[in-house]
């Protein structure tokens, strides 16, 4: 009993101290920053260029099928399939051309009626200043179509802040195996 409430006494002090932190962080909860504060300076407008090797087949594959729906199979679109990918990006459209970074996600048949993946990937440079920095994009990509455009969504590093969007063109396609290289263009707002 004597134990019992002590326990209960511990508690509340607990709970006391508890409120009493909480409340002391809320009240430092948000404040206003210059972007100076930061580092941040004068906003920039980048363009990079590169091509994405999409690699389905073979011991060098970089892209795998994950996950299918009930209907995969059946589905003109190939429906609910899902691949992940950690593909290369390099300076040219060949392969083994110098490689400045690699696009990691995954993409999903997302349309019932057109063929258009839902991408969702980041691409983690290695080449330079942009070394270790990433780029995060979510977007429709709609196969079959010339130049097809998706939002980025952040960025970080060199990439904080980053807004802006991304061309991509396919390159070259191998009907064989699958294999896919996607000329990509971006355009990035960043500090
Ligand atoms: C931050 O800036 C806004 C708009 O200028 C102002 O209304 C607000 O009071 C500021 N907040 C703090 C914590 O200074
Ligand atoms: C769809 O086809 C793939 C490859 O041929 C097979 O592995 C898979 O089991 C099939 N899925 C269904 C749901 O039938
Ligand atoms: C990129 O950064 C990593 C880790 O800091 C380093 O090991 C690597 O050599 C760098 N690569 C280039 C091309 O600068
Ligand atoms: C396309 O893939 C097939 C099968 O892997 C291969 O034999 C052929 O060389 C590839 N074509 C090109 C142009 O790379």
């Amino acid at each position: 009993m004597a134990q019992s409430l002590h326990k209960q006494k511990y508690t509340i002090l607990t709970l006391f101290l508890f409120l009493f932190l909480l409340h002391g962080e809320s009240q430092k909860f948000s404040r206003n920053l210059s972007s100076k504060t930061l580092g941040f300076k004068k906003q920039k407008l980048s363009h990079l260029h590169f091509y994405f090797h999409d690699i389905v087949s073979g011991d060098q594959a970089t892209a795998f099928r994950v996950a299918q729906s009930a209907i995969t199979n059946t589905s003109s679109t190939g429906f609910g399939f899902m691949a992940m990918m950690d593909n290369p990006l390099t300076v040219s459209p060949e392969r083994t051309s110098k490689m400045v970074g690699r696009a990691q996600g995954f993409y999903a048949s997302a349309d019932l009626r057109e063929s258009a993946l839902l991408m969702v990937m980041n691409y983690v440079f290695s080449e330079g200043k942009y070394n270790g920095s990433t780029l995060s994009i979510l977007g429709r990509n709609e196969v079959f179509t010339t130049v097809r455009e998706m939002p980025i969504v952040g960025g970080s590093g060199i990439f904080r802040f980053a807004c802006g969007y991304v061309l991509a063109k396919t390159q070259f396609f191998n009907i064989t195996n699958g294999d896919t290289v996607v000329e990509y263009d971006v355009y990035v707002q960043h500090y």
